[in-house]
């Protein structure tokens, strides 16, 4: 059996695990969502760290042979400190894959929404830029849509008018792609699309770090008769149950997990 092990602060880690089940039903995967601690967008660097090394552990301890930081806050904030604290585990991170794919399909300007955390340490500033540095980088905090997305208020019209409002100045400056700098956002990315519309190009930071995990460890990724796909939160409830199962399209149940 290999073992693939992803974290994230809520259910945003879905979005990831709805990627890897639909390119590869068959992979073995241990999940956390940290549920009793969520959000994590709006802490320090040194709390998202301890946070990180706790859920990366628990993972470890599971069983993981790598670990896909499906946390977009994590892995601008917490990715030095997890590769010193585990020299021996492969850590894989969403923000380097995100910038990358978001380069190809950009001339002149890339937009990024993510959490307060995310935008504020500059990262995908920094790594699209060393990628391209002709590139102009756009971003915008946008801290209501993780708990809209929490509450399971997908498709709801204090969500449009959140999307309108924290959208507006990067679809008046006519970004040329917009990446999804946070796990939880593709849950919106049918509202987001919408409203950006055609012409931009909406990257899905989850889809990105599956293909570049796939691309780096293709024999984690092997049917096995025994598939094991366990879901732990630090926080479980039906309501998170349910989100699960809807967004999946089977049903998962989560176990309660202490860290
Ligand atoms: N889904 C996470 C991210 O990609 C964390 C959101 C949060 O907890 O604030 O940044």
């Amino acid at each position: 059996m290999s073992m693939i092990g992803l974290f994230d602060s809520g259910v945003g880690e879905l979005t990831v695990v709805r990627e890897l089940i639909r390119k590869y039903p068959g992979a073995d995967f241990v999940y956390l969502g940290d549920t009793a601690r969520y959000p994590y967008g709006n802490k320090s660097k040194e709390t998202v760290e301890r946070y990180a090394v706790e859920d990366a552990k628990f993972v470890i301890d599971q069983g993981a042979e790598l670990v896909i930081v499906a946390c977009n806050t994590a892995s601008s904030l917490a990715m030095d400190k997890l590769r010193a604290t585990y020299p021996d585990t492969p850590f894989l991170g969403v923000i380097k894959p995100a910038a990358a794919l978001a380069v190809t399909q950009s001339k002149t300007s890339v937009g990024v929404v993510g959490t307060r955390a995310t935008v504020g340490s500059g990262i995908y500033d920094e790594v699209i830029k060393e990628l391209n540095p002709k590139l102009k980088v756009l971003q915008k905090a946008c801290p209501l849509f993780v708990p809209l997305v929490e509450e399971g208020m997908i498709d709801d019209q204090v969500t449009k008018m959140m999307v309108r409002r924290y959208l507006m100045p990067l679809r008046q400056k006519n970004v040329e792609t917009l990446i999804l700098g946070c796990t939880h956002y593709p849950f919106l990315q049918p509202l987001i699309e919408r409203f950006m519309g055609k012409r931009v190009k909406v990257i899905n930071s989850a889809e990105a770090v599956v293909d570049k995990a796939y691309e780096l460890y293709p024999g984690l990724f092997k049917e096995s008769k025994d598939s094991k796909q366990t879901i732990s939160f630090t926080d479980a409830s039906s309501h998170l149950d349910s989100l699960a199962s809807k967004w999946l399209g089977k049903k998962f149940v989560g176990t309660a997990v202490s860290l």
